[in-house]
């Protein structure tokens, strides 16, 4: 969370539980709705799937622990729920147990377009979902241990290919261009500029992910686009630390932004 936050982080009862509000429920409830009402055409299929198949609904704050079990069922994967932004190490230590990192605060109603920081909605809606496909769930485990063993010195490029694909990933269907990205099925500024045809596409290549910089405070300007989620998970026999070094020594590809806080 970062240090100028207005929110905090919840603590669970002994059985593992968040204590959500009725207020809490209310903006659930608002958000789901709302973003579900806008997704269909633009999100890839087995994202919708994965809505269903771990049974999100609008009537309550889904609770991280109930979304485990059901992870942990469909594909072996898992949630953990954790206070915000946790640091790297730990980050991709629970990516590499096939276990993703879930903050459990949920944004209040002034922020309901826009939240600097991720939470409970962007987790849960945003991430999970995705999590019941068992290429991604591959790719989830893969690349957090391929981060692990790299160490250091690799993981601000590492995070690239996490960012343009976990984070803003999109994939070629019979009916056209879709999201699967957490940051884009989240959020209904990125969702519509990610699908209305302004964006840069790009086919996925992972070097050329590994020399893309870009900045966390806009719209994406670019987007990089998988074929299958086969695909995503078959880029784990790459040697990434060898085609890392290569992006370091032929540098950052031009950004498509303003260079203010590129990463
Ligand atoms: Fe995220």
């Amino acid at each position: 969370m970062p240090k100028d936050t207005s929110y905090t982080s919840l603590q669970p009862d002994a059985r593992g539980y968040f204590p959500y509000a009725a207020e809490d429920d209310a903006v659930w409830r608002e958000l789901f709705t709302r973003q579900m009402a806008f997704l269909p055409g633009k999100v890839a299929p087995e994202y919708l799937d994965g809505v269903r198949k771990l049974r999100l609904s609008a009537d309550k704050t889904p609770q991280v622990k109930d979304i485990d079990a059901r992870l942990q069922k469909l594909t072996g994967a898992g949630a953990y729920g954790v206070p915000a932004i946790i640091p790297p190490s730990q980050f991709y230590d629970l990516l590499s147990k096939r276990t993703f990192p879930v903050a459990t605060f949920l944004r209040r109603r002034e922020h309901m377009d826009y939240i600097e920081e991720p939470d409970l909605f962007h987790e849960v809606f945003g991430h999970c979902p995705m999590l019941t496909n068992t290429a991604y769930a591959d790719f989830i485990e893969g690349f957090g241990q391929r981060a692990k063993a790299l160490g250091k010195g690799y993981s601000w490029h590492m995070f690239r290919l996490f960012w343009f694909t976990v984070e803003f990933g999109m994939i070629r269907s019979a009916e056209g261009l879709r999201a699967y990205g957490a940051g884009i099925v989240s959020s209904p500024s990125e969702a519509e500029h990610a699908t209305d045809g302004t964006a840069v596409m790009q086919d996925f290549d992972l070097l050329t992910v590994f020399r893309t910089p870009y900045r966390i405070d806009i719209v994406q300007p670019t987007y990089f686009v998988i074929d299958s989620f086969d695909q995503l998970a078959a880029t784990l026999d790459a040697d990434f630390g060898a085609l890392i070094d290569q992006a370091k020594a032929s540098g950052d590809l031009p950004a498509l932004f303003e260079s203010k806080q590129a990463v």
